[in-house]
């Protein structure tokens, strides 16, 4: 198939919901990363997504919805539930709730399990994707699985173009890491690092517990490698040696790094930066070279950036 280029015109968008109802896969930009979108209620559209990422099945799907109201037609909220979406939606965060069975979400999305990761995105080409398909959509990032996540539309292009119908371009991503996931079923539960720093949630509801991989909430701790460059990927070096290409982080890496995250040593710039610097990287480690990351401050974003790149570096099986 053709991959189809379209931007966010009243034009794009009625030709992106039209693929999405004829249960096709449109790649489109989230203020997180790219996301690649499929009708939530239909099996055959889900199913096409794993199929496209070449992704293991028992992985979930977050369900992207363009509010308040209809998030509550698949999910439960409590007032807690209610009180983290009213301070952070629509945002990087996602929060895992309990199921409402009959809502019509196709099984496949949510790998069976009793609960939904649900999700209103900012970015306003992805609320007016939604609201011009009028449904859920299911979007895991718009990579193939265990790779880098796209930020940009031209990433999402180089590896999945043939695969999927069409690409919305929303531009850069803003924040650059997937979303915050908060797992809100039981006693609340921090599931993944994102796009809403830990501390932010930590101010509203108290200290949280820290859970395991959520990227297998069937099957703990089994691939902790993700997010991976192909060549390998060191962490916490100060200087490179001559079979690597070094990523700095701040001032300090000044005269030392070919590339930097954030010459003045911002958090939220270096979120925005690392999936497009982490490909460049590749890029010029080539065949023979690895790369190293400067050391980040584990606070903010930099817990995000951090848990990523612990995964990229993770041993690959
Ligand atoms: O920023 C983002 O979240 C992006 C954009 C496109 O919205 N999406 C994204 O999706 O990162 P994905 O599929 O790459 O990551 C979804 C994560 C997986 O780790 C999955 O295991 C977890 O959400 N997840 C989904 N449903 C879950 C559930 N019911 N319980 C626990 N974890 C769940
Ligand atoms: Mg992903």
């Amino acid at each position: 198939m053709k991959t189809e280029l379209l931007t966010a015109t009243d034009q794009g968008l009625a030709r992106a919901a039209e693929i999405l109802r004829g249960q096709g896969l449109v790649a489109f930009a989230t203020e997180t990363v790219y996301g690649l979108g499929g009708d939530a209620r239909s099996d055959l559209a889900v199913a096409r997504i794993f199929d496209a990422k070449a992704r293991p099945r028992f992985n979930p799907l977050i369900v992207h919805v363009p509010d308040l109201a209809t998030a509550e037609r698949f999910a439960h909220f409590d007032a807690r539930a209610r009180q983290v979406a009213a301070a952070f939606w629509p945002g990087p965060i996602t929060l895992v709730l309990p199921l409402l069975h009959e809502a019509g979400l196709s099984p496949l999305v949510t790998a069976d399990l009793d609960t939904v990761a649900i999700r209103i995105p900012a970015h306003p080409a992805a609320v007016a994707l939604l609201r011009a398909f009028g449904g859920p959509l299911a979007a895991p990032s718009a990579n193939p699985s265990g790779r880098v996540s796209p930020t940009r539309a031209a990433h999402v292009m180089d590896a999945l173009s043939g695969r999927i119908d069409a690409v919305l371009d929303g531009g850069n991503c803003a924040v650059g890491v997937e979303s915050t996931i908060l797992g809100l079923a039981e006693t609340p539960v921090l599931l993944r690092q994102g796009g809403v720093p830990q501390e932010a949630l930590e101010a509203l509801l108290g200290p949280l517990s820290i859970g395991g991989n959520s990227d297998k909430p069937n099957a703990p701790g089994q691939l902790l490698s993700h997010y991976a460059p192909r060549a390998g990927l060191r962490l916490n070096a100060t200087i490179a040696t001559a079979t690597e290409v070094l990523i700095g982080f701040g001032p300090q890496s000044a005269g030392q790094a070919a590339l930097n995250l954030s010459p003045k040593g911002d958090l939220v710039e270096a979120a925005a930066a690392l999936f497009h610097v982490l490909r460049v990287a590749d890029e010029m480690a080539g065949a023979d070279k690895s790369i190293a990351v400067a050391p980040i401050p584990e606070l903010g974003l930099g817990r995000a950036i951090n848990d990523r790149l612990r995964r990229a570096a993770a041993p690959r099986s």
